[in-house]
């Protein structure tokens, strides 16, 4: 049995994620975490919250709470949205976690025992008014690149350029608003990847198979400009992991914390010693470390674009220059931009669908479905509500909806909400289960290589293989003739609603529940030979017809939709 370890990028904490974060990161991972489970697999899906760092402290600031009790609000709250999506981590941890502190620590104190980590004297911007430094989103100012107004000391939201805060132009204070700053020398940590650059280098050169969109951004970081640079590891703030070497305390670097892009990523290895904490598993090395198992292990990333530089390089100088056997990814997924209806989604404007939102207008199975049968793999995507509702209503409600609905339904008129008896398969039969073993092989390649669109496609394929050939041997006209023959068909149909409930899980879990409920089996077996698995319910077994699955989605209710996500939310 293999092992595989899958983690999403860990969301940050300040506020609930709009439906283009889920579909770049938390669903995905999701969707590979079900199938790999589905096909027996053992997995370990990690998740948390990502708390630290000036968007906590201000979002905190805004919500006039002190920051850890608003994280550890808005951890019940994105924990929630979350399982209302049917995410099913392992474990949904937090960065602020006891367990992440002391490894972040540990690995500074061994970064810094291999030199790998310089102290180096800076200006930086303080504020007589606030009476503190005033780091990455403290600041806003004009973009000396594109002069936008409204720059953060760390990046311009408006063309994308990583900043520093000094770079901005008439800079102020977002706390006080005061322009009353000074360029006042302090002491910080840096960790020297420069150093690392060639191991880095072969190790991304070594990878087989990677998308060309992680790889092309990991080298563009490594060979552009002056190649890989040092980055400065630590802030002037009160929120975050306190910089320690080790257990020890670091001279000079008191009353300051780790950066938050530090300690992050040390979080995913940190949540699986909380998830063996919490009492939900005993052994958390045999995932992390290649000295204690974690050889066999297959470690597989899901992230946005954005994210890839974390991934591709400080991650790995960091755990790569501590010298330990720490388990490194295998796969790195990463995800383009979900665009929504002709423009961005936006978490300051409110533009858009946001997860809480989303789950009050329509089951999670609709946007699970959607999000990823138009996952932006190979270039941004667009969300549109036109789409949407075309998709859905097609996919969900006339394509699998209705095959599920026309064949209880006539089965339970014409013989009994038990499997009927009877009839052989002919060469329609034969044709459908051959065409559909076909599909199976496609599917879970696409799935084995996480071709997200590919494999929706061949799911879809065969749901819509089952509703041609249901439309084709037409039982309703061969029950008057011949009601044994048409027995035959809806013994393989009832056995298909089976088979798709089990191979759909990953896409729709909650529908292929309420499917293999109606069904009345606890035989989730994944199929293999499908001459075996179009038997597995055997005449005589008894079902019952569900409930409608999906319900359209009306023009009306399109319209709707369409007004109330294009402007601001309360
Ligand atoms: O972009 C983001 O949402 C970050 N919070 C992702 C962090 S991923 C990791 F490094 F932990
Ligand atoms: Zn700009």
């Amino acid at each position: 049995m293999a092992r595989h370890l899958i983690t999403s990028a860990i969301p940050y904490i300040n506020g609930i994620k709009h439906l283009g974060n889920l579909v770049g990161s938390q669903l995905p991972a999701d969707l590979y975490a079900r199938y790999l489970r589905g096909r027996g697999d053992e997995v370990l899906f990690l998740c948390a919250t990502d708390e630290h760092g000036t968007p906590a402290e201000l979002a905190a600031a805004k919500a006039g709470k002190p920051v850890d009790e608003y994280c550890a609000e808005m951890w019940e709250v994105q924990a929630k949205l979350a399982e209302g999506f049917g995410l099913s981590f392992d474990h949904y941890g937090r960065s602020s976690s006891a367990q992440n502190r002391k490894l972040t620590q540990h690995f500074a104190g061994v970064l810094a025992d291999k030199g790998l980590i310089e102290e180096r004297l800076e200006k930086q911007m303080y504020s007589h008014a606030d009476g503190r430094y005033l780091p990455d989103r403290y600041i806003e100012g004009t973009c000396p690149n594109c002069g936008f107004e409204d720059a953060r000391g760390d990046q311009c939201d408006d063309c994308g350029k990583l900043l520093d805060p000094v770079d901005l132009i008439n800079p102020h204070s977002t706390i006080s608003g005061s322009t009353d700053l000074e360029m006042r020398e302090t002491k910080h940590l840096y960790l020297l990847q420069s150093k690392l650059k060639d191991d880095i280098d072969q190790w991304i050169d070594s990878q087989d198979g990677w998308p060309v969109l992680t790889t092309s951004i990991a080298k563009k970081w490594l060979h552009d400009g002056d190649g890989l640079q040092d980055r400065g590891i630590t802030r002037d703030l009160d929120w975050g992991v306190p910089v320690k070497k080790g257990e020890d305390d670091w001279p000079g670097m008191e009353g300051k914390v780790f950066y938050v892009w530090f300690d992050a990523p040390i979080e995913y290895i940190a949540c699986s010693q909380e998830w063996v904490d919490a009492g939900k598993g005993d052994d958390w090395a045999r995932w992390w470390r290649t000295d204690k198992g974690a050889d066999d292990v297959r470690y597989t990333q899901f992230m946005g674009k954005d994210n890839v530089p974390f991934h591709t390089l400080s991650f790995p100088a960091t755990i790569l220059g501590s010298g330990e056997p720490w388990k490194r990814v295998d796969y790195l997924k990463s995800f383009n931009y979900l665009n929504y209806d002709g423009g961005q989604f936006s978490t300051s404007r409110g533009r858009g669908v946001f997860m809480d939102q989303a789950l009050e207008i329509l089951p999670a199975d609709y946007w699970r479905w959607w999000l990823l049968s138009r996952a932006p793999e190979t270039s941004d995507s667009e969300f549109t509500w036109d789409q949407f509702q075309t998709d859905c209503n097609k996919d969900l409600a006339d394509v699998l909806g209705n095959f599920v609905s026309r064949v209880t339904k006539f089965c339970r008129s014409k013989y009994s909400e038990d499997v009927p008896a009877g009839g052989t398969y002919g060469d329609a039969e034969t044709a459908l289960i051959a065409d559909l073993q076909t599909r199976l092989t496609a599917y879970e390649a696409a799935m084995d290589k996480i071709e997200i669109r590919k494999a929706a496609a061949e799911l879809r394929a065969m749901w819509a293989a089952g509703n041609e050939y249901l439309q084709a041997a037409a039982p309703w006209s061969v029950f008057k003739e011949d009601p044994d023959q048409a027995a035959a068909q809806i013994r393989l149909a009832l056995n298909l609603i089976r088979i798709y409930a089990v191979l759909s899980a990953p896409f729709i879990p909650n529908a292929s529940a309420a499917l293999l409920s109606a069904m009345n089996t606890l035989n989730t077996d994944w199929p293999t030979d499908m001459n075996d698995a179009v038997a597995a319910l055997p005449a005589g077994h008894s079902f019952t017809v569900p409930d409608n699955l999906f319900a359209k989605i009306t023009d009306d209710q399109r319209e709707e939709w369409s007004e109330k996500f294009a402007g601001k939310r309360d």
